[in-house]
């Protein structure tokens, strides 16, 4: 490696000073948990999205398990979902006593299709959970229009209230990657019934680990009574937050349900505002970046792009995975060691499910998922953090550049 150049790292927190004082302020307030940092910050999630209402919680998963939760998805009902995926978006299916249907994703785009959706459907299917990869929004015109269609909602078995209330599928969108990007012009987070986003120490916005959910379900459904069963039960069902608990006289308090203990707290919120305020211009610097790229690798004959932006979409500018025409894994491995030795971390996203033992048990097999197969031996994800400049784009091209044209390819 050049002894000059500062190893680049996959994706560093973006945590500045003001990052550092917010926690601080935080921590000498006397109140650490769930409170008014965390009132603060979900107010200013839905000014940010757009959102009539944003609820926080300790993660993407835990958010998104209440929300199959709330809906009543259990055992005997089917959740559709990309092959291509991070683990989390099937566990949540799993640990509902549900089936992850797993749907293969398209192979330029590398979210999932309204025809792939189509074609997985099952008449058991209570949840539709497409996955903005790498911030690259699915097609929410199509699927929306799909999903409120009379021939889903007359197929459509209802076994709870809430069901029986909504009379179709339930649109989730798992929106991890996605916090910032558009759908024709308009922030992700508005356009499922809800959606979850992961606020995770590698996501563009970072409380550590957090995540949050919007909704726009339709106006029957009473928004108070929605944010109330998913605080109650993010907080063991218990009728009074820890904080109100704290007010003269009111101690005394009900278990409503056998909820979980999945809350965000006051320090991570507090990280999340700070970062809030400059993430407007961070999307641009990661835009720039990730624009840098593409220029940069467009000449050559086996760079095939990520998405980032089309006449309806734009990217959250979340990753930078590239495919490699003609690879297969074991050469995106070694460009990976290659890169590692020059002091460039890189990563896969991801590996598909099906590959997976968890999966390989429920009788998934690869092969019936192609698209992901061949995308998974292709892609290979690089650096894209505010960390890096112009500069460190260049030194990443030319250090793929350099093997990736020295390495017999099959294409
Ligand atoms: C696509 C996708 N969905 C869900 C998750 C889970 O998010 P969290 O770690 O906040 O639970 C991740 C995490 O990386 C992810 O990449």
């Amino acid at each position: 490696m050049n002894e000059q150049r500062k190893p680049i790292g996959f994706a560093p927190p973006p945590i500045d000073e003001d990052s550092i004082k917010a926690v601080e302020r935080v921590l000498r307030s006397g109140w650490i948990t769930s409170g008014p940092e965390l009132a603060a910050f979900e107010h200013e999630l839905s000014a940010f999205l757009g959102t009539s209402q944003t609820l926080c919680f300790s993660s993407w998963t835990t958010a998104c398990e209440l929300a199959l939760r709330w809906f009543g998805v259990g055992p005997g009902d089917d959740v559709l979902l990309p092959a291509m995926t991070y683990a989390a978006t099937a566990n949540i299916v799993i640990h509902c006593g549900a089936r992850p249907v797993l749907v293969d994703v398209d192979p330029i785009e590398r979210v999932v299709t309204l025809d792939g959706l189509k074609a997985a459907w099952t008449p058991n299917t209570k949840v539709i959970m497409p996955v903005d990869l790498g911030g690259w929004p699915v097609d929410y015109d199509a699927i929306s229009s799909w999903i409120h269609s009379p021939s889903l909602a007359n197929d459509f078995e209802a076994n709870t209230p809430i069901q029986k209330q909504l009379g179709r599928p339930l649109f989730l969108a798992d929106a991890a990657h996605s916090f910032g990007a558009t759908f024709r012009g308009v922030p992700i987070g508005q356009q499922a019934d809800i959606t979850g986003f992961s606020f995770h120490a590698v996501k563009n916005l970072t409380t550590a680990e957090g995540g949050a959910l919007t909704f726009a379900l339709p106006p029957e459904f009473n928004s108070e009574d929605i944010s109330h069963w998913f605080r109650t039960m993010a907080l063991h069902g218990q009728s009074k937050s820890a904080l109100e608990k704290t007010k003269a006289g009111q101690w005394n308090y009900d278990v409503i349900h056998a909820g979980y203990k999945c809350n965000m707290t006051d320090i991570q919120a507090a990280l999340g505002r700070a970062q809030l305020k400059k993430y407007s211009q961070q999307l641009l610097q990661r835009k720039s970046l990730a624009e840098a790229y593409h220029t940069a690798f467009s000449p050559h004959s086996w760079y095939i792009p990520p998405p980032l932006s089309d006449d309806r979409r734009e990217s959250s500018y979340h990753l930078f995975s590239i495919r490699i025409a003609g690879f297969k894994s074991n050469q995106r491995d070694a460009l990976m060691g290659h890169l590692q030795e020059r002091g460039i971390a890189s990563n896969v996203h991801f590996m598909p499910l099906p590959l997976l033992t968890l999966h390989k048990n429920r009788g998934e097999d690869i092969s019936n998922y192609p698209n992901s197969q061949l995308a998974f031996g292709e892609v290979i994800s690089l650096p894209l953090h505010l960390q890096m400049n112009l500069d460190d784009i260049n030194y990443v091209v030319e250090s793929c550049v350099q093997f990736i044209d020295e390495f017999p390819r099959n294409d």
